[in-house]
């Protein structure tokens, strides 16, 4: 058996092992089959659609990366009123989505009783809620638990200590290891996620990345390409490439064969065929922007992020064609990850 069939029987691979299969073309093949066949054997074999709603492009945060970090002056900020919000979030309930993904920069422009009032109003109903709007507190997260919240997204970015220095000033790493522990601890079904081909990121790094999520057994994990984005500290830097990426993805199946691993819009915007070609190598979620008019276009965490021209009139029933015409189902359930509900079974059946 070779290298890959081994990490896939095994579910565990050396740091070693990791960075051999990420620095040589010659696993590629193998991999990304491999990957493929433990979505479809161990996740939901159907793809799930996430509706994801941008509600504010304002942030406080400087991420070094990032198009919207509160440096960028050049970008026009917005924040959709919460009862424009709740419209365009129906919408999507009422085009078949069964999760609605509330994103947004890291600020306090909503207040919490606020986020929560719209948060109890998409729970009401009937679907999943997603929350990414960064690092809070414990009680701010349970807060948004209490009022019908199931999941979280907050990426690691990079687990080495170092490089999150140099590209997070003035932000705790600790702060951000310590959020992803309260959201578990809150049972929140929690995802993470880093970014790959950062400048000075090596593949040993990277590897590492993928053992912290293994470790830390998130339930959902995105992988996307660092994209360099106009009027950033790194805007000439040379960018992640897509090829990479999806292979840390295509390891993360075979590491972690029950989470939800979406193929993320980094992922789709270097490559045409790049939701496919995810979807066939250890993805199975995809997230289509239902944010509306201008500012679909305004969540600029860099260039070409909203240019995938999934409709938001007609999203749904268009992303549902492509998929399945590509030879995938799509998923009629709530998108909780095969990791989540074995977790909740076993706790409720010990
Ligand atoms: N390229 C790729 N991904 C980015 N993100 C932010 N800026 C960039 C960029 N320039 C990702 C971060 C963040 C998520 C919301 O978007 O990983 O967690
Ligand atoms: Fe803000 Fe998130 Fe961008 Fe960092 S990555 S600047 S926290 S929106």
């Amino acid at each position: 058996m070779g290298l890959v069939g081994k990490i896939k029987a095994q579910r565990h691979a050396s740091l070693e092992e990791l960075v051999e299969i990420l620095s040589s073309a010659r696993y590629d093949e193998a991999l990304f089959k491999a990957a493929h066949e433990v979505r479809q054997r161990y996740s939901h074999p159907a793809i799930h659609l996430k509706a994801l709603l941008e509600l504010s492009n304002i942030c406080a945060k400087t991420c070094f990366y990032c198009g919207l970090r509160a440096g960028n002056r050049e970008l026009k900020r917005y924040k959709i009123p919460l009862q424009e919000a709740l419209r365009i979030a129906q919408r999507a309930i009422d085009f078949g989505y069964q999760t609605i993904v509330l994103q947004s920069g890291e600020s306090h422009d909503y207040e919490t009783a606020e986020l929560c009032e719209l948060i109890h109003a998409i729970h009401r109903r009937g679907v999943r809620i997603t929350l990414s709007l960064g690092e809070k507190s414990f009680e701010e997260y349970q807060a948004y638990k209490e009022a019908g919240a199931n999941r979280y997204l907050l990426r690691i970015e990079t687990t080495d200590p170092r490089l999150y220095a140099t590209l997070h000033p003035h932000m705790s790493h600790q702060n951000r290891f310590e959020c992803l522990k309260n959201l578990q601890k809150l049972g929140f079904e929690t995802g993470s996620g880093s970014l790959v081909g950062l400048p000075h990121q090596s593949l040993e790094s990277i590897a590492h990345d993928l053992l912290f999520f293994q470790e830390s057994d998130f339930d959902m994990v995105g992988i996307g390409p660092f994209i360099p984005a106009p009027h950033t500290p790194l805007e000439h830097e040379k960018g992640g490439d897509f090829h990479t990426s999806r292979k840390v993805m295509a390891l993360l199946r075979l590491l972690m064969p029950y989470i939800n691993i979406p193929a993320t819009s980094a992922m789709e915007t270097l490559h045409p065929q790049g939701r496919f070609l995810a979807l066939q190598s250890g993805a199975n979620v995809v997230m289509p922007v239902i944010t509306e008019g201008e500012t679909r276009t305004l969540y600029q965490l860099y260039p070409g992020k909203g240019s995938i021209s999934d409709d938001p009139q007609n999203s749904y029933a268009k992303i549902s064609t492509q998929i399945t015409s590509l030879g995938e189902g799509i998923s009629l359930e709530s998108g909780d990850s095969q990791r989540f509900i074995l977790r909740n079974h076993h706790a409720s059946n010990p």
